[in-house]
């Protein structure tokens, strides 16, 4: 896949591994395979809770369920893994945040897909998402279709993900979801404390249950539209015809909307084309024809 010097900036360790085969222990997330030990089912109505180099997972009514330790910490922590791997993505628009106040709010809303003509055990995914500068990592409702280590299978669900680039990845219970449904994707920021920690929520806001909150992150500066593929070995294992990014609106702090433009890429050797029908900060479409 091309990478643009944008994204390359999030990657270039992700791709000089990313070719190597999974090994059995590693799980599929949306940020790549990785091993099934990092990654966390959050319990309906829990949440997450980022502080120095551990990741709470809470239960709604607070307690903590499990702690995860970042592998910037040697001793107690995970073996590290690879960077969030973006080999999968097939075609993607973007937006860094130059510097403006912070991002309050980036929604989208599109329609579920017929389900792919075959069935080769691929998993698609699509999504909207924020990340920090850098890409360490990505909080994300997600679209899935096929196998992950959410679960899933041969239909289209929906689950909130945060996937922390290097270490873990957390989701709430993925929801079937049936084609022809709308689904209005969102993440916005619900509180800051100082100027280097941020708490935000991410959810389908028509579909109960798939939303997760997460404090004491950095900022998220990065704004993603993005479809993500693995084991595609058809055309046919897309689903037919095309999916519409609509409604996309990035709001700031108090208010303002970004003077700005979507960057795209996409994989013409993949048959699969990103087009920017509408660009700029509200109301913006893109359309991916498979
Ligand atoms: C997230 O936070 C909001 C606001 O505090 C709260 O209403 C909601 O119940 C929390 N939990 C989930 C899972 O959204
Ligand atoms: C909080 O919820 C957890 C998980 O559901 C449960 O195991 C625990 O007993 C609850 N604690 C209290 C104090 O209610
Ligand atoms: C993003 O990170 C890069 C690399 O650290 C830095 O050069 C750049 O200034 C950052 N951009 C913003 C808008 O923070
Ligand atoms: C805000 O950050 C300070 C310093 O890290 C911390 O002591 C305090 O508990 C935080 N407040 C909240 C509401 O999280």
């Amino acid at each position: 896949m091309h990478i643009s010097a944008a994204v390359g900036l999030l990657t270039s360790f992700a791709l000089a591994l990313a070719k190597a085969a999974p090994s059995p222990e590693h799980v599929l997330t949306p940020g790549g395979y990785r091993p099934r030990y990092t990654v966390h089912a959050i319990p309906a109505g829990g949440s997450l809770a980022h502080s120095g180099s551990e990741i709470q997972v809470l239960a709604a009514n607070g307690s903590i369920v499990t702690t995860a330790v970042h592998p910037s910490n040697p001793k107690t922590s995970a073996p590290r893994t690879r960077a969030l791997e973006t080999d999968g993505w097939i075609a993607y628009a973007w937006w860094l945040n130059p510097g403006l106040a912070p991002i309050s709010s980036f929604t989208t809303t599109w329609e579920v897909p017929p389900v792919p003509a075959t069935d080769h055990g691929q998993t698609v995914f699509l999504f909207n998402g924020l990340q920090p500068n850098g890409s360490s990592a990505i909080l994300q409702p997600v679209l899935q279709y096929g196998p992950s280590n959410a679960g899933g299978g041969s239909f289209w669900a929906v689950a909130t993900w945060y996937v922390d680039g290097t270490g873990h990845a957390f989701f709430t219970t993925p929801v079937p979801v049936t084609t022809g449904t709308t689904l209005d994707a969102t993440v916005t920021l619900t509180g800051t404390n100082g100027s280097s920690s941020f708490s935000y929520n991410s959810q389908f806001s028509n579909i109960p249950g798939t939303s997760m909150n997460i404090t004491g992150v950095p900022e998220l500066t990065f704004a993603m539209e993005t479809l993500e593929a693995y084991g595609v070995t058809a055309i046919s294992d897309y689903p037919a015809g095309f999916t519409v990014f609509s409604g996309i609106d990035l709001r700031l702090v108090e208010g303002a909307t970004p003077s700005m433009s979507w960057s795209f890429e996409d994989d013409m050797a993949d048959g699969v084309l990103l087009a920017v029908d509408k660009d700029g900060p509200t109301d913006a479409q893109m359309t991916i024809t498979y």
